[in-house]
């Protein structure tokens, strides 16, 4: 009997936020609140995508300007393959709320056709070519959305010449809140909350990053939640763009008051996130708590109630 390759394979992938504070482009979480379902298809020729979901519509379907098009590119150039590719993605995380829908989509994408076309990647491998797939939406490569789409739980990204990164399983009893307004996106949202930051840092800032960054770890690794609470600040890059979310410093002061051990922008924004002890404070309430800051900017947002996750998993494939 020979083993023979598939035709079709389906991969679901997380939702992430990144940053946590002070780790830009660095740190990255998977979430288990939202997914979106990668199914790759052999055809006769091109590459071609489909799109489904509530948040279909938002996004461009011409390979060249879609994440999963730039990602599977990677593949037919690599392998030589003369068949094309149909993928169709059913979206289920909302692209440009700061949850890593684009990078779910790349990391789907980059595991089912590393299954479908027998192409023997490592994880490592498969994160730096997701990474060039968020292209399409932040205009750079950067890898900290997809490594957790990817690897699940905390990533860090020790280094992206040459790409590495360390996988961290998280505590017990963190939770995240998260609290989503409803701000009109942008077009390359990414993009542009990326051109605004500074491209130098003063030497407090750098040590009161790298306090921070450490703290995070420290809870992470100790499964101390109220140090990794204590470590998502960042004086660089948040109040930057604080400016572009309304009732940024409200959503903070309701998330610490009701009990959460620490606060951040999720990704580039403008969803919120924070950390919470789920075995002394109710999630759904700080997040409750947070989009009423926004409602009370007159911005609606919704509050979700979330944990961390595994990495993409393949679903199936025929
Ligand atoms: N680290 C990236 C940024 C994440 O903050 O621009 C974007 O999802």
């Amino acid at each position: 009997m020979t083993d023979k390759p598939p035709n079709r394979v389906k991969v679901k992938a997380p939702a992430t936020t990144a940053n946590l504070g002070p780790g830009f482009d660095v740190f990255g979480l998977a979430l288990n609140i939202f997914h979106d379902t990668i199914e790759t298809q052999l055809t006769n020729k091109n590459i071609t995508i489909k799109i489904s979901g509530e948040h279909a519509n938002t996004i461009p379907t011409d390979p060249q300007q879609n994440t999963a098009g730039i990602v599977a590119k990677h593949f037919t150039k690599k392998t030589g393959t003369d068949k094309g590719i149909e993928i169709k993605i059913k979206k289920g995380i909302k692209p440009g709320c700061g949850l890593g829908s684009s990078g779910a989509t790349a990391a789907g994408t980059a595991i089912a056709l590393n299954h479908l076309l027998k192409t023997n990647y490592t994880k490592m491998e498969l994160i730096s070519i997701a990474a060039q797939g968020e292209k399409a939406s932040a205009g750079t490569a950067h890898a900290d959305n997809v490594a957790a789409a990817i690897l699940g739980n905390f990533t860090i990204i020790r280094s992206y010449k040459p790409l590495d990164v360390i996988n961290l399983p998280t505590p017990k009893n963190l939770e995240i809140a998260v609290a989503i307004p409803e701000l009109p996106t942008p077009p390359k949202k990414t993009k542009m909350a990326r051109s605004i930051l500074p491209n130098t840092v003063k030497r407090s800032q750098m040590v009161y990053n790298i306090g921070h960054a450490s703290t995070l770890i420290a809870g992470i690794t100790l499964s101390n939640i109220n140090l990794i609470g204590k470590g998502m600040s960042d004086c660089v890059i948040e109040p930057v763009r604080a400016q572009l979310i309304p009732g940024y410093e409200k959503v903070r002061k309701n998330a610490l008051k009701t009990g959460a051990a620490g606060v951040a922008i999720s990704g580039a924004g403008p969803t919120m996130i924070a950390a919470v002890d789920a075995s002394k404070v109710d999630t759904l309430t700080v997040a409750k708590a947070m989009a009423e800051a926004f409602e009370r900017e007159g911005v609606k947002a919704k509050a979700y109630r979330t944990q961390p996750c595994g990495g993409a998993k393949i679903l199936g494939e025929g």
